[in-house]
C-alpha cells in the first residue's frame, strides 16, 4: 500500500513518516514545504495546485494522510484569509484534482479539538462541531469538503499531541528540569494525546481504510497544571521545578474552557494505560 504523507516535516508528520517507513507493508512518500527534515521528503507547497497535481500524479497514492496546515491560533484569528488559505483551500484543491486524474485514494485528514466550542468538554465523535476560532472553523471546513466529496475519507480529530519535539511538551519538560517556578493554567481542560497513540490510531485507520470521524486523543481530561503535576509525580527526581497554578483570562477571544474529547473505539486496543504512563518513552 502506497501512503503519501502531506506535511511529513511537521511534528506529527515526521513521526508518522518514520513509523510507516519502518513497516515493509507500506511504500511511503512524504512532503515538506520549508523544512526538509529528512532527505527522502519531496517539496510541495499546498497552496500551489499545479505542484500538488504533479506530486499526486508522481506518487499515485493508495492513501493520502493530510497533516499539513497551520495551528497558529493567533495568526488565524487575526487573518481569517490566512487560515482558509492554508487549512481549507488546499483540501478543496485535493478533492478536485484527484478525480480529474482518475485517482481515488483514501484520504485521512488530521483535524482538531478546536472544531468544538470549548464550553462543556468531553466531546465524542458523535457531537456536532461548533468552532469559535478561525483555526477551528478552517479545519471544520476542510472536514466538510471531504465529507461532501466522492472520496473515501477518515477525519481524525486529535488534541494537544505530546511527545519529543512537540512544542508544549518540550517547553514544559525543559522548564520542569530547572529550579525556577513554572506557571500553568489550572482552569482550562484538554485531552493530552501521546504521539505514540496517535501513530497507532492512524496506522489502524490507514491499514483498514476505516471511514468516518475518529477521535484519536488521550484518555484523561486534565488542565495543563494537572498534566505537568502528573508528569512530575511520575518522574520526581527529574522534574523538580515548583508548579504554580494560574488562571486563564476568560475574556480573551481565544479562551476555550474545555476542549477535552472522548477517544473513539479505534483507540481501545492500545489505550491500556493512562496518557502520563504512555509518555515515559518520550522523556
Ligand atoms: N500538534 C498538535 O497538538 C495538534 C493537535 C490537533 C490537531 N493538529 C493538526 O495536525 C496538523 C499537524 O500538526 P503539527 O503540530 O504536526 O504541525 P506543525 O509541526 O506545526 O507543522 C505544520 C506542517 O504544515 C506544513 N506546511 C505549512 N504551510 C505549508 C504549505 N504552504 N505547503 C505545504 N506544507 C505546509 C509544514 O511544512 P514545513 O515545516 O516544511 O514548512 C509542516 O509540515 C495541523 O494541521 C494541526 O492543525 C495538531
Amino acid at each position: 500500500m502506497k501512503v503519501l504523507i502531506v506535511g511529513a516535516s511537521s511534528f506529527i508528520g515526521l513521526r508518522l513518516f518514520r513509523h510507516f517507513l519502518a513497516d515493509a507493508r507500506y511504500g511511503v512518500a512524504g512532503t515538506y514545504y520549508e523544512h526538509r527534515k529528512d532527505e527522502r521528503l519531496q517539496h510541495l507547497d499546498i497552496t500551489d495546485p499545479v505542484e500538488m497535481e504533479q506530486v499526486l500524479q508522481m506518487v499515485q497514492p493508495d492513501v493520502v494522510v493530510w497533516v499539513a496546515g497551520t495551528k497558529n491560533l493567533k495568526k488565524c484569528e487575526a487573518e481569517p484569509e490566512y487560515a482558509r488559505k492554508i487549512n481549507t483551500t488546499p483540501v478543496e484543491d485535493l478533492v478536485r484534482i484527484l478525480p480529474q486524474h482518475a485517482m481515488k485514494p483514501h484520504v485521512v485528514f488530521i483535524s482538531t479539538d478546536y472544531v468544538f466550542d470549548g464550553e462543556r468538554g468531553r466531546y465524542s465523535d458523535m457531537d456536532v462541531p461548533d468552532p469559535k476560532t478561525n483555526y477551528g472553523k478552517s479545519n471544520l471546513l476542510g472536514e466538510l469538503i471531504l465529507q461532501q466529496s466522492p472520496l473515501d475519507f477518515s477525519i481524525v480529530r486529535t488534541s494537544a499531541v505530546m511527545g519529543r519535539h512537540g512544542t508544549f511538551f518540550e517547553w514544559v519538560t525543559t522548564a520542569m528540569r530547572q529550579a525556577k517556578a513554572v506557571d500553568l493554567y489550572d482552569d482550562v481542560y484538554f485531552s493530552p494525546t501521546p504521539v505514540t497513540w496517535l501513530l497507532k490510531g492512524l496506522e489502524s485507520i490507514v491499514q483498514h481504510r476505516s471511514r468516518g470521524i475518529f477521535h484519536v486523543c488521550g484518555n484523561q481530561r486534565m488542565s495543563r497544571y494537572e498534566f505537568a503535576a502528573a508528569l512530575q509525580q511520575r518522574h520526581p527526581g527529574l522534574f523538580v521545578a515548583p508548579l504554580v497554578p494560574t488562571h486563564a483570562d476568560a475574556s480573551q477571544p481565544l479562551f476555550q474552557k474545555d476542549l477535552s474529547m472522548i477517544p473513539s473505539a479505534v483507540c481501545q486496543p492500545f489505550q491500556t494505560q493512562g496518557s502520563i504512563e504512555e509518555l515515559d518513552g518520550e522523556i
